[in-house]
Parts: structure tokens; C-alpha cells; sequence
């Protein structure tokens, strides 16, 4: 890789993220769900979600910055965007012909759980996710970051995730990828600095489901020492998360705390750990950060993400353990 200049808190590393399936995020509470009645919900909320994006909210809640590239159309895209406006995301709205999709989160309040129902999205013609790729491109910066993250809308080919890696890498740039099925096999058959799986998607990666997590931290390993990727992150949800790399693997359990919903925990542990990377913190501590983060999002109810105040104390704890 090229020189690239020392990022520090005051001069962070330029991050830019990459969405081309996002949704408007519905989410709202009901009694109890079931069949043919009418189920009345109580007051709902909408946010921008998609994984680029939320990457992209995390990263502004922490204090920090970024550049959202996203594909929105239609109505929905319309309200997607100024809802992103109003929150301050500094970004590039890709028009495209369809409308973005929306997602809808049901909190049944009898049980407890959860219902989480996730639409395709609209199809993206190849001439749209090019220019995706063309003002990602733009947006990329020497020494800095890029994150592309969440579904590949249909339309839009399984080595997407790939084509923005190599084009990372010829420009010097780390790419840090939140992906799953297809188009995490080809981004790691291509190569790319930083891959983050959940053991579900690293499980399906490798073709077997019901890997024990020392089978998953083990394939972990080697696909490192493959040597196409640098880092691997493998978060495992309440068990916390494993950062594997060339020389390491450190395991840090999630700290205890009470799970409200767990919406989003996976991009807050990405923003957090992008972001401490950027800000030039060494590979252990933007862990730490994504741990942080990703603990701090299960904390907070439906579609919230975390907040800032909650995350630096966590890391502080898991700062405080790491010396112990
Ligand atoms: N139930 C939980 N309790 C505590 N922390 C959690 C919980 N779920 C998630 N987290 C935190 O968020 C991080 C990311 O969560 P997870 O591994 O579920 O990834 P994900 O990307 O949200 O999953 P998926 O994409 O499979 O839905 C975890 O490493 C952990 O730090
Ligand atoms: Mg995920």
C-alpha cells in the first residue's frame, strides 16, 4: 500500500460507506401477533437504516464523520433522504428508478419478542449501481476507509463488494466489509482489508451452519492465513466477538446488560471500530470500540442505535479488563 498520511483524532483517516439496498426502517409495538385480526400497534418510528448507512449514523453519534454513497428512488427514497439530511449525514444520493424498499420491526409486548420483516428492494439497473461504484470511487481517499455493508439489492451482480475492493486496494485505501453469501465469498476470494461475519455468515461462508464457536474462531484463522484478508471480526451476538489476525486472536466477551433490541448492533460494532481506526487507534482498541458499540445498540429498544455517552464507557471497562 502506498504512504498514507498518520491519522489521529484531530486528522482522521477519511471514511466513505457504501448502501445500494437501503430502507426505511418502520418500527412499532403491538400486543400480540396473530393471524386475521387486526393488530393495532402503538406509535411507530421511522429511520434511515441499511448497513452502509447505519455505519454512517454510528460514526456521527460517536463524534466522528463520514461519506454515505447510497441508491434510493421514489417516494420512500425521497423521505429516506431528508430524513438522512436531518441527522446530519453528509452524503451522495444515488437516483434510481425503483422505490426503496421499507422494513418493519414488530415488538410484541405480551412475549417480548421480536418480529423483523425485511423486503427485497427495488431492482438496481446496472448503469445505477455503476455510478454507485463511480462516486464511491470519488469519495475514496488515500489512507482512508471504505465501507461497503448490507444486502446487494437484485440487479446488482455478487461481486460488487469485490469490484470496490480492488479499487481500494489500487488506491490505497482499506476496505472493511459487512456482506453475506455470495457476495462475501467473492469479496474474499478478490481480497480486502477487513472482513466482518456474524458466525451465521461465517458459518454459511464455509458451507457447514453448526460450527462451535472454536470451529468458527478455527475458520477464521484460516481464511486469514489464506492470505487474502487481512482481519477478520467475527461477531457472535450476545458471545461477544472474535478479531483474528495474521499474528493474533483476542476474544472479548460482551460486557452484561439487559438486551432491548439488537437492531443494528452489528453496524454500530463496524462504525465504532472503523471510526477508532481511522482516529489512528491500533487494531485492539478499535475492537474494544466495536465491542463497545455493538453492546451499547442492544441496549437501547427497536430500531435505536447507541449512544455515544454509553459506548466510551464501555470501552473504558473493556480498556480497564485488557490491563487487568
Ligand atoms: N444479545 C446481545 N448481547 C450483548 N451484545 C450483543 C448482543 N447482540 C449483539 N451484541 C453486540 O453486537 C455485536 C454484533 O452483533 P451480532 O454478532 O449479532 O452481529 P450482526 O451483524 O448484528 O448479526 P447478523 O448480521 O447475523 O444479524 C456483538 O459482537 C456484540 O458486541
Ligand atoms: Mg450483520
Amino acid at each position: 500500500m502506498a504512504h498514507s498520511p498518520a491519522a489521529s483524532a484531530a486528522h482522521p483517516a477519511p471514511i466513505v460507506t457504501l448502501t445500494v439496498n437501503p430502507a426505511l426502517d418502520v418500527s412499532t409495538s403491538t400486543e400480540a401477533v396473530q393471524p386475521e385480526h387486526k393488530m393495532r400497534c402503538g406509535p411507530s418510528r421511522v429511520d434511515a437504516g441499511g448497513g452502509g448507512v447505519n455505519v454512517s449514523r454510528v460514526i456521527e453519534r460517536l463524534g466522528g464523520h463520514s461519506t454515505a454513497i447510497y441508491a434510493v428512488g421514489g417516494a420512500t427514497g425521497q423521505a429516506y433522504r431528508q430524513l438522512l439530511e436531518a441527522e446530519g449525514i453528509i452524503g451522495r444520493a444515488i437516483a434510481i428508478e425503483g422505490s426503496t424498499r421499507e422494513n418493519i420491526t414488530i415488538d410484541e409486548t405480551s412475549t417480548g419478542q421480536q418480529f423483523r420483516f425485511v423486503l427485497q428492494g427495488p431492482t438496481v439497473s446496472e448503469a445505477e449501481w455503476q455510478q454507485c461504484v463511480s462516486a464511491t470511487e470519488a469519495a475514496m481517499h488515500l489512507g482512508g476507509y471504505v465501507v461497503p455493508s448490507g444486502s446487494l439489492a437484485p440487479g446488482v451482480p455478487d461481486d460488487f463488494y469485490a469490484r470496490i475492493a480492488r479499487r481500494a486496494r489500487e488506491l490505497g485505501v482499506r476496505c472493511v466489509v459487512d456482506a453475506s453469501g455470495a457476495a462475501l465469498a467473492e469479496v474474499v476470494a478478490e481480497g480486502v482489508y477487513l472482513v466482518k461475519p456474524s458466525g451465521r455468515e461465517l458459518g454459511e461462508l464455509l458451507g457447514a451452519p453448526t460450527l462451535t464457536i472454536d470451529e468458527k474462531i478455527e475458520a477464521a484463522r484460516e481464511l486469514v492465513g489464506r492470505g487474502r484478508v487481512e482481519v477478520v471480526a467475527l461477531t457472535l451476538g450476545g458471545d461477544g466477538a472474535v478479531l483474528v489476525t495474521a499474528d493474533s486472536v483476542t476474544r472479548l466477551a460482551s460486557p452484561p446488560i439487559t438486551v432491548r433490541s439488537t437492531v443494528g448492533a452489528g453496524d454500530s460494532f463496524l462504525a465504532a471500530l472503523v471510526l477508532r481506526l481511522a482516529q489512528g487507534h491500533d487494531l485492539a482498541a478499535a475492537f474494544r470500540a466495536g465491542v463497545a458499540a455493538g453492546v451499547a445498540t442492544a441496549t437501547t429498544e427497536a430500531t435505536e442505535l447507541c449512544h455515544r455517552d454509553v459506548v466510551e464507557q464501555f470501552e473504558r471497562d473493556l480498556a480497564a479488563a485488557a490491563t487487568a
